[in-house]
């Protein structure tokens, strides 16, 4: 049931952090996985760790690395194409490449910074999901989209307003799309992780992080390798009847009222 040889994944923000654990798990469950980023020295070193994955276990899946700017429409065509042009086809899309944005009041807020976190967070999910449904539809067959949120769409973050709101809209978009593409049989879902140690989150205060350490019920924060089977399940078979959801991995810091 988790068993994805033959299946292949993409993941954009692949290169670091969460992407990467997505991309590991993926690899590990014998799909083939291009990945997604900006910065090419990144992708180069990912690709690298990702390869010799496949190498040292014997995977079935191949991997690959494109640069994309997921907040240009034109960087993901391209990439898109070049993921075609390696693989053939793409079975389910991970959109999660994002950022947080300044640490800054909404009062005191530029127009140009929370329109780009606006564009990093969701429109590049929107440009990045509309070629794939294309070449699934095309195609008749069935996938997965998967967004990666964030808790932050739930709960209050002060100092980052653009980027709750952007993680809260992914969610809605993920609602829309599950009702949109369901005859299709594409599952769409969102991933919201709490505080998980990546180049990302280390940019945050101490003093935020150990309260979210203090708010796992364990008191443990989580790790990349708790990221890895969520993409398994979200994409393989066994989420087939699991669309629309807001699935979140946070050790409980959502329930715990520490
Ligand atoms: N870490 C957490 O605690 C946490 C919690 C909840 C949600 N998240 C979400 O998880 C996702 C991944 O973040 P992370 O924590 O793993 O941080 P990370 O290690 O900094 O990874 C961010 C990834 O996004 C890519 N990226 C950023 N801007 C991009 C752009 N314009 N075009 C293409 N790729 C871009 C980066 O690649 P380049 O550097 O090459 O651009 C990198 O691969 C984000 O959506 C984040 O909001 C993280």
């Amino acid at each position: 049931m988790f068993d994805l040889t033959g299946h292949v994944a993409l993941v954009t923000g692949g290169n670091s952090g969460i992407g990467l654990a997505f991309a590991k798990g993926l690899l590990k469950s014998g799909a083939s996985v291009a990945i997604w980023g900006r910065n090419s020295s990144k992708n180069a070193i990912a690709l690298a760790a990702l390869q010799a994955l496949v190498d040292e276990q014997s995977l079935p899946g191949g991997v690959a690395a494109f640069a994309c700017d997921v907040t240009s429409k034109a960087s993901i065509e391209a990439a898109f194409e070049d993921t075609l042009a390696r693989f053939e086809k793409v079975d389910s899309c991970f959109a999660n490449a994002g950022g947080s944005g300044e640490s800054q009041m909404l009062h005191d807020t530029s127009d140009e910074d929370w329109n780009a976190v606006v564009n990093l967070n969701l429109n590049s999910v929107v440009h990045t999901y509309q070629p794939v449904i294309r070449h699934l539809m095309a195609r008749k067959a069935p996938g997965k989209l998967v967004v990666t949120s964030s808790v932050a769409a739930m709960l209050g973050t002060g100092m980052r307003a653009a980027y709750s709101t952007t993680k809260a809209a992914v969610v809605g978009l993920t609602k829309a799309l599950a009702v949109e593409l369901g005859r299709a049989h594409i599952q769409v879902n969102a991933i919201l992780p709490g505080f998980i140690e990546t180049e990302m989150s280390m940019n945050t205060p101490q003093q935020f992080r150990d309260a979210c350490k203090r708010r796992t019920v364990s008191g443990e924060i989580g790790t990349l390798e708790d990221m890895e089977g969520i993409a398994v399940f979200l994409a393989s078979p066994a989420s087939n009847y699991i669309t629309g959801q807001s699935i979140v991995i946070d050790g409980g810091q959502s329930i715990y009222p520490m």
